[in-house]
């Protein structure tokens, strides 16, 4: 069993790997960026509240996103481990999640904290399109897909998010600066923080998380 964080400023590659590790690894990600998504896209009283804040590139209230994930980290095919991918995000989601995994007598193996210079960020997140019925995740000019607008595993549409343009973005980084790196201090004392340099091929990143995890 291994329970994992992706932590990293928006852009950093969180999503891509985790996705990676889901297949190697055989355990759910947990996404909280993905099911507000969903939420919103199903019209739902949660999606409604979320989609405000999202789409201003500010950080959804924490009693929201702490409820989500209680609820998710429950069932059933979470007891084999998780990957945990955009949550925490604030030290206040840090202390709530020590609290539901005690309840649940789990612990955070590894934070797996993934580092890029900002100015990359920007250019990931402006090129980024992701499968409207997949969730596979490209970029327009690092990772395109075969096809422009298709998605390679499964055909479908691929979209922009409504939260990836510049101005957003710019203060999607200012709230991780100001709200979610203070995290990385929080999990370096508790011994579990891995630094990992999210430049250079998907691949490449992929392989060093591998070796931190001994997987
Ligand atoms: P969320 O969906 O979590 O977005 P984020 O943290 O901003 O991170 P991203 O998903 O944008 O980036 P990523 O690290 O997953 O990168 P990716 O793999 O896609 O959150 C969205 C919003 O929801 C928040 O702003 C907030 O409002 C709300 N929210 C979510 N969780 C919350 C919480 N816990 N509390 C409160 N609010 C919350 O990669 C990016 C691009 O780069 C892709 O195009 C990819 O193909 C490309 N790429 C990946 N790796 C590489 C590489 N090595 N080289 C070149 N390109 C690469
Ligand atoms: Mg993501
Ligand atoms: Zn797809």
């Amino acid at each position: 069993m291994v329970n994992i964080i992706m932590l990293g400023p928006p852009g950093a590659g969180k999503g891509t790997q985790a996705k990676m590790l889901v297949e190697r690894l055989g355990i759910p990600q947990i996404s909280t960026g993905d099911m507000l998504r969903a939420a919103v896209k199903d019209g739902t009283e949660l999606g409604k509240k979320a989609k405000e804040y999202m789409d201003a590139g500010k950080l959804v209230p924490d009693e929201v996103v702490i409820g989500i994930v209680k609820e998710r980290l429950a069932q059933a095919d979470c007891e084999r481990g998780f990957i945990l991918d955009g949550f925490p995000r604030t030290i206040p989601q840090a202390e709530a999640l020590d609290r539901v995994l005690e309840e649940l007598g789990k612990r955070i193996d590894y934070v797996i904290n993934v580092a890029v210079p900002n100015e990359e960020l920007i250019t990931r997140l402006t090129g980024r399109r992701t499968c409207r019925k997949c969730g596979a995740m490209y970029h327009v000019v690092f990772n395109p897909p075969r096809e422009e607008g298709r998605c390679d595993k499964c055909g479908g549409e691929l979209y922009q998010r409504d939260d990836d343009r510049e101005e957003t973005i710019r203060q999607r980084l200012e709230v991780y600066q100001a709200q979610t790196a203070p995290l990385i201090d929080y999990y370096k004392k508790k011994g579990v923080l891995y630094d990992i340099d999210g430049t250079g091929s998907i691949e490449d990143i992929f392989q060093n998380i591998l070796k931190v995890l001994g997987a």
